[in-house]
């Protein structure tokens, strides 16, 4: 199937680049774009909708309109206009690629040059070189995998997202529009957002709707076909401790992988109590939440202040100063909800 359809590329390139000309949507990085509004709204975009990122964007670009400027800014500065924003670990990427670039007498033109630079993998390299350097490179995420194995019917089962991208990269690479690499990526990933939805594509207005096997076939919903996740349950106990106005919390330390630098609620094992410490006459607050392949559920306890010098990364916060630090999305909601609810 994928034969066929290289073979009418040329047909396939000039249909999507026309309808996308006329029906992007109309973003901020787009319109009087710049490569450092590339680099900022491409590392916002991993794993976050464009919905999300839009206010973050606005913010980030008003606070630090330059790679200059961020720079010079902060970590915690940095870390907290990224709050609620999650994957913290762009942030500070992000912070670093600014410090990298504005020593450079020129940043990098190609994929294999910003690669080398913090948070920039295969994917993020090629949407910055193809869009602010036109670098015939493809951008294969998750909208791109659906778009192109629907395109070709692709019945190969993939286990995951990575080898669904690591097989589908070649056929990317080999319909890639010559003449427009930025904008056939962006079209590409425009038309999954917008159109090829995984659930209940829009297969009528679809711009080359004539080029695909899956809907041909009257299934494209059908495509990709992706071994299903197995979801693991985990429980995780947390404690809501406050006294003299004070809120205890943990910072995760400067060199953690995730979540470093940043303030959350501590668990049981924090304070080196176990679970069992707790019963329903402790109990504050049950959230659920999902995360990658887990759904955690996080049940709040009400703790006496634990005696003596405190345990590493356990910090007292005057309720006044909280909202100066930054807290991980759910933590921040979570908090504002208690330090009203527990009045
Ligand atoms: N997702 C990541 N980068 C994007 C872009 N440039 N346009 C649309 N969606 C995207």
């Amino acid at each position: 199937m994928a034969q066929s359809f290289i073979a009418q590329k040329t047909a396939f390139q000039h249909a999507l680049l026309a309808w996308y000309r006329v029906h992007q949507r109309s973003l901020p990085w787009r319109t009087e774009p710049s490569l450092y509004k590339t680099v900022v709204s491409e590392l916002m975009l991993q794993q976050t909708q464009v919905k999300t990122v839009l206010p973050y964007f606005a913010r980030w670009l008003d606070t630090f309109p330059d790679f200059k400027s961020l720079a010079s800014a902060s970590e915690d500065r940095v870390l907290k206009l990224w709050e609620g924003l999650g994957y913290y670990s762009r942030a500070r990427n992000l912070h670093k690629l600014a410090k990298a670039v504005a020593a450079m007498p020129a940043p990098p033109a190609t994929p294999e040059g910003w690669q080398e630079l913090p948070g920039i993998g295969p994917y993020t390299a090629a949407a910055i070189t193809s869009i602010s350097f036109g670098m015939r490179t493809a951008v294969v995420d998750g909208n791109v995998v659906r778009v192109l194995a629907r395109l070709t019917a692709n019945a190969t089962e993939f286990k995951d997202g990575t080898s669904a991208v690591k097989t589908l990269t070649p056929l990317a690479n080999a319909v890639l529009n010559p003449d427009a690499p930025g904008d056939h990526n962006q079209a590409m990933m425009e038309l999954g957002a917008t159109v090829c939805h995984r659930q209940n594509p829009l297969c009528t207005i679809c711009p080359v709707l004539t080029f695909c096997a899956a809907a041909k076939q009257g299934e494209p919903e059908a495509f990709p076909v992706l071994t299903p996740k197995i979801i693991e349950q985990k429980a995780v106990t947390r404690v809501w401790c406050i006294r003299d106005g004070k809120l205890l919390l943990h910072r995760t330390a400067a060199g953690a992988k995730q979540l470093a630098n940043l303030h959350e609620l501590p668990t049981a094992e924090h304070l080196g109590l176990e679970s069992s410490a707790f019963d329903k006459t402790t109990f504050v607050a049950k959230k659920k939440r999902g995360i990658t392949r887990f759904t955690i559920t996080e049940s709040i306890h009400r703790s006496p202040a634990p005696r003596g010098k405190l345990a590493e990364g356990l910090v007292w916060v005057s309720v006044k100063e909280i909202e100066t630090l930054t807290l991980s999305g759910p933590h921040r909601r979570w908090v504002t909800e208690l330090l009203v609810a527990t009045r």
